[in-house]
């Protein structure tokens, strides 16, 4: 017998199609999209909060805690967690005398050091990185990596992760190693004075695991004024020396620097934004929202969100370090980027 769909009224026929598990494209919105909505408002997370949250989890919560680490997330209202539908950023602390556990995921993950010291390392791929204050390490997909805080201080440091885009691919993988004082080193020598700029054996591509913060910040001071960007002033871009392409193949860090009273233009662009106040002051319009931030403060830039930033000092320089999914959005050819 031949199945039939209701055809006395479109509601009824809408209906069944329910019932058998379809649905007419009709039934969505009227018309397709003109063009993406950002997937929440600008939001600001300030420091004394955090380093509130931070100081009490110090207390409560030990580095192993359900296999986890001590970080706390950004965690946006308009998301069931994450700082952007792709991206997740956290600040993880690790006590002095403190080491913590070796795990490896297909997450790509990035640290960007608060506070730091020689005697602060991450073991990653078994070559030891040190971690001082400004040094971004990177974490490619699938690699072993561990913390070890022998300095009497904290160590303090930013995770950034593809955590959003890879939940919605469902290639989230995690192992945690069987031993439990891992350590995996192959030299005690930093990787970054072992293999420094793009020096690396013949016939090896260069590996590139830490930017030290010496070399950042003479390279944002010195750039030349022709590559300032009237929407980011001086901004340099973490790019990795065996492709020549972007920090990872899913996300990018870039650190930016406004000069005392600058003001940038406004943009927007398909590309998400989450932003860390590294040093000085200022406020960011986004979508006319104003945000104020100050030293240690974060705020995220939603995708196809008019924004502009402004330095509010008249004698310090601000520097903002920041996450962002653009070359996914440039791999799949949907980067697009607008100005008034
Ligand atoms: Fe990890
Ligand atoms: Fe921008």
């Amino acid at each position: 017998m031949l199945t039939k769909a209701p055809m006395d009224k479109i509601e009824s026929l809408n209906e069944w199609l329910g019932e058998q598990e379809l649905r007419g494209l009709w039934q969505g919105k009227a018309a397709l999209y003109r063009e993406p909505d950002p997937f929440g408002p600008a939001r600001l997370w300030k420091w004394d909060t955090l380093r509130a949250g931070l100081e009490a989890a110090t207390e409560l919560v030990p580095t192993d805690y359900r296999d986890t680490r001590r970080a706390i997330h950004l965690s946006h209202p308009s998301l069931s967690g994450g700082a952007t539908n792709t991206l997740a950023m956290a600040v993880q602390l690790v006590k002095a005398g403190e080491s913590v556990f070796a795990h490896r995921h297909t997450l790509a993950a990035m640290r960007f050091v608060i506070q730091g010291s020689p005697d602060v390392c991450t073991i990653t791929d078994g070559e030891k990185c040190v971690m001082e204050r400004g040094d971004l390490l990177v974490q490619r997909n699938w690699g072993w990596h561990n913390h070890i805080n022998d300095s009497p201080e904290h160590a303090i440091w930013i995770d950034c992760l593809d955590t959003g885009l890879m939940s919605m691919l469902r290639t989230e993988f995690f192992e945690s190693h069987s031993e439990e004082k891992f350590q995996m080193q192959r030299s005690q020598v930093d990787s970054a004075i072992r293999t420094p700029g793009a020096l690396s054996p013949p016939g090896q591509a260069p590996q590139k695991l830490s930017y030290k913060w010496s070399e950042t910040l003479p390279a944002l001071l010195d750039m030349l004024p022709e590559h300032k960007s009237p929407f980011d002033a001086r901004v340099l871009e973490y790019r990795d020396p065996a492709t020549g392409g972007s920090t990872f193949p899913t996300f990018s860090c870039w650190i930016q620097m406004l000069e005392p009273g600058e003001e940038t233009a406004a943009h927007r662009h398909t590309a998400n934004h989450v932003c860390y106040a590294f040093e000085g002051s200022g406020t960011s319009e986004v979508e006319g929202e104003e945000m104020v931030w100050e030293e240690g403060d974060f705020f995220v830039v939603p995708n196809w969100s008019w924004h502009r930033h402004r330095n509010s000092s008249n004698k310090e320089r601000s520097i903002i370090f920041s996450c962002t999914d653009r070359p996914l959005m440039e791999a799949v050819g949907v980067y697009r980027e607008q100005a008034r």
